[in-house]
């Protein structure tokens, strides 16, 4: 049977990259988000399937799960920050927008697709990060976030350790894509200073990793990735 994949947030970035590198290694991806131009044309290259999604809709997320005969790897990579304010100054629907997409999201595809990951003995894989684990001047929101991904993937894991699903956590540092562009709102100025003169991962790299895990035979389970380029320790 063809190996199905779904990628959330797939239209760019590490999304897009994994999703090419899947289909590269045989998957047939299902790339899932809200810009469906940049969707339709990634899918006809990689002979995917573009999928208008948006995490935050109950009806989209259904939508996604009722077009899907079976999958066999689900990757949770929708997600970003907004905002780098300290918290005395936080803008809280910059913080509801981080919680709502990065942790609430996943979860809504989780369950949605849940049923179906168990039939085919399936993979999940949750993009978390580095700010999941070290907290920085700015970051609370971003922080509490990644924060309460890698605690829901680890509960999660205990919760179907019996159950024939993997799942994986993969927790890059800085990746240069355009995720520091959206998080200061448009300021490329601002948005460079993050990855100038530095070491930066591409979104290659870390679907390389994705890619990796996706491969192992399925009595292997990577519980947790960190990757960063050399510079960031
Ligand atoms: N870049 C980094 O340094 C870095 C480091 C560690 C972890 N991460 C994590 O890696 C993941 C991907 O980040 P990236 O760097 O590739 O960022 P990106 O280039 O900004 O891509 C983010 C993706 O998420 C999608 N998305 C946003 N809101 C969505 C929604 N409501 N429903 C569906 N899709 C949505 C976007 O697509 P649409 O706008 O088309 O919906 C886009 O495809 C995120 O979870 C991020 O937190 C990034």
């Amino acid at each position: 049977m063809e190996k199905i994949a779904v990628v959330t947030g797939g239209s760019e970035g590490i999304g897009e990259a994994a999703a090419r590198a899947l289909a590269a290694d045989g998957w047939k991806v299902y790339v899932a988000a809200r810009s469906v131009d940049k969707l339709e044309k990634i899918a006809e290259e990689i002979g995917g399937v573009a999928v208008e999604l948006d995490v935050t809709s109950q009806e989209s997320v259904d939508a996604l799960a009722a077009q899907l005969e079976h999958v066999d790897l689900l990757v949770n990579n929708a997600g970003g920050a907004r905002g780098l304010d300290y918290l005395r100054d936080a803008d809280l629907d910059d913080w509801q927008w981080m919680y709502d997409v990065n942790v609430v999201g996943l979860v809504r595809v989780t369950k949605a697709l849940y049923p179906k990951l168990i039939e085919s003995e399936g993979l999940i894989i949750n993009l978390g990060s580095i700010a999941g684990f070290t907290p920085y001047v700015g970051g609370s929101g971003y922080n509490a976030a990644k924060h309460g991904v890698r605690a829901l993937t680890r509960a999660m894991r205990l919760e179907e350790v019996a159950n024939p699903v993997r799942i994986t956590e993969i927790d890059p540092g800085r990746v240069k894509t355009d995720f520091s562009v959206k998080r200061f709102k448009g300021d490329e100025d601002r948005a460079n200073q993050v990855y100038d003169g530095k070491l930066n991962l591409t979104a290659e790299d870390v679907a390389e990793a994705i890619r990796w895990v996706a491969s192992l035979p399925v009595h292997v389970n990577i519980d947790t990735m960190n990757i960063m380029p050399r510079d960031q320790a």
